[in-house]
């Protein structure tokens, strides 16, 4: 196994879209930021040098760190962050896991320019690969681009306003045909491609919210991974792809000569909001690559698109995906915890007149102020150090939900070493309360998604339906509007491990828990001590720099 060794620049860079120069924090002067390729079993180092005016941290989204919780990333959860000047080195093995993953930032929504893909390829070679061998590999990172000061809109969401939107969905950096001052056009992401040829697309949502509908016009693809697990070939003409998610997807090139619009289309609420802009963004597959101007006369073949306020497809590409494998899903479970996921009320709590805020089991979260979680659970007894620190209570009464009173607090589960847990996530599901899908995802493991459905879910009906023999493994799992979601897994590393939903409105505003592994009885069950490196919290308290 090699050791594969990046420098993380992070700085501050001007960039010009739709007639504005807007001040975005980026990694290496690039957006997205640099792709990280390894080979199963490498050892990959980071260095991280924050020139930024911002406090922050790296989290290696879907990477298991077994054993290695320091290096997760989730600020305040697993390190305080790397103050502006300051520098700090991750180091991580990438074991047992194949396929895309991806980087980003884990304070707020610093996430929205600072991230990139990782890219596990097999130990033993492309032909190793459980798919036709693709020509090509392309990682395809959809992110938004918002023209505002992320720290500025982060502090905003931690009020409760919720007003602000992105301006573009974008395909690999580019915004794609929106003009909007002197006739101005922006890029459009141009993938070329050569007739008969395979290609296998590694796509990341990397935006702060909403869902996508990817579509090639005039092409199909075969997905072959979510999360670097793989599944069985599925074949489809609709990507659907939610923050934090990764799909792995083979596309050919067998469509008659031309050019094709790939389109990224935000699946947004089901009552259509004036105020909510259609998020679209447009890139360009292209056959006979650029033989001169003359190409760009050629016609462009436009898909046909999903009703972007329509949550059925989502539901049926997630119902149609299982594991490649045989699973060895464990039956007996140990925990079995039951979220439900709502926005409430604190205003009978704080006094505050504008009183929205997201919670799990009617506890919205707040992230310690003082102390890293996991600092506080490796050095002292972890309630002495966190001051509203509370259990996640258990099988909340589902009256709660709506915009019942709500409190705040430090929310931690802790579960013992190896213990099957099984979660099952509910939504909102009567009609008259507001109702999301929620990408809910957990670090330090990936879960088995045993089932979802509309509605309320019922532990003797809905639990005999479970898929036990070929569910898909993610990271991820993507509570649907008015529904559930079901997932279980072992808790085999000891650490403390944030669960929450993947959109940054959300887990600014509370709609997240610490799930806390204990120790097993064995060295080998341990979580060691920090690295020497290790960015402690002694001599810090804020959260995000100004
Ligand atoms: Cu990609 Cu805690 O997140």
């Amino acid at each position: 196994a090699a050791l594969v060794e990046h420098t993380f620049v992070v700085s501050q860079m001007k960039m010009h879209h739709l007639c504005n120069d807007t001040l975005v924090t980026v990694v290496n002067g690039q957006l997205p930021g640099p792709a990280i390729e390894v080979t199963e079993g490498d050892s990959l180092v980071v260095h991280v040098i924050n020139k930024s005016p911002s406090g922050l941290t790296i989290h290696w989204h879907g990477v298991k760190q077994l054993l290695n919780c320091w290096a997760d990333g989730p600020g305040m959860i697993t390190q305080c962050p790397i103050q502006p000047n300051k520098n700090f080195t991750y180091r991580f093995n990438v074991v047992g896991q194949e396929g895309t993953l991806w980087w980003h930032a884990h304070v707020g929504f610093l996430r929205a320019t600072i991230h990139g893909a990782l890219i596990i390829r097999p130990r033993s070679g492309p032909n190793s690969y459980p798919f036709p061998k693709p020509d090509k590999e392309i990682p395809i990172v959809i992110g938004e681009w918002w023209d505002v000061d992320l720290v500025h809109l982060e502090n905003r969401v931690e009020n409760r306003i919720y007003e602000d939107w992105p301006l573009s969905p974008t395909i690999n950096g580019m915004l794609g045909d929106l003009s909007n001052c002197s006739g101005v056009i922006e890029d459009n992401y141009i993938l070329n491609v050569e007739r008969g040829k395979t290609y296998l697309l590694r796509i990341v949502h990397a935006a702060v919210h909403e869902e996508y509908n990817l579509k090639i016009a005039g092409h199909k693809f075969t997905v072959v991974a979510v999360d670097a697990n793989y599944v069985k070939p599925y074949t489809t003409d609709t990507i659907v792809i939610a923050s934090g998610e990764t799909v792995d997807a083979l596309v050919v090139a067998d469509a008659p000569p031309g050019r094709y619009y790939m389109v990224a289309q935000a699946v947004q609420s089901p009552e259509p909001s004036p105020q909510i802009p259609i998020l679209v963004s447009r890139g360009i597959v292209s056959y006979n690559p650029s033989k001169g101007s003359g190409d760009d006369d050629t016609p462009i073949v436009a898909p046909e698109l999903p009703d972007q306020h329509d949550a059925t497809p989502s539901f049926y590409f997630r119902g149609n995906l299982t594991s490649l494998l045989p699973q060895p899903v464990p039956l007996n479970v140990d925990e079995h915890i039951l979220i439900a996921i709502d926005v409430g009320d604190i205003c009978l709590y704080a006094g505050s007149p504008n009183c929205m805020v997201s919670k799990l089991n009617n506890i919205s979260f707040e992230l310690p102020t003082t102390t890293s979680l996991l600092q506080a659970h490796y050095y002292n007894n972890m309630s002495s150090s966190v001051n509203r620190l509370q259990e996640l209570p258990r099988r909340p009464p589902v009256v709660e939900f709506g915009h019942s009173p709500t409190s705040k607090a430090t929310v931690v589960r802790r579960v013992r070493h190896n213990a099957t847990v099984e979660i099952v996530f509910q939504n909102p599901y009567s009609s008259d309360l507001i109702s999301n899908t929620n990408p809910m995802h957990l670090h330090g493991h990936d879960f088995f998604i045993l089932g979802q459905g509309l509605g309320r879910y019922d532990a003797v009906r809905d639990a005999q339906a479970y898929n036990l023999v070929d569910p898909p493994a993610r990271s991820t799992a993507l509570v649907p509007i008015y529904g559930w979601m079901a997932i279980r897994f072992v808790a085999n590393n000891p650490g403390v491990w944030f669960l929450h939903c993947h959109m940054e409105k959300h887990v600014s505003s509370g709609m997240a828990l610490a799930l806390v592994v204990e120790n097993g009885h064995t060295l080998e069950t341990t979580l060691p001590p920090p690295p020497a490196d290790y960015t402690s919290c002694d001599n810090q308290n804020s959260r995000v720099a100004d």
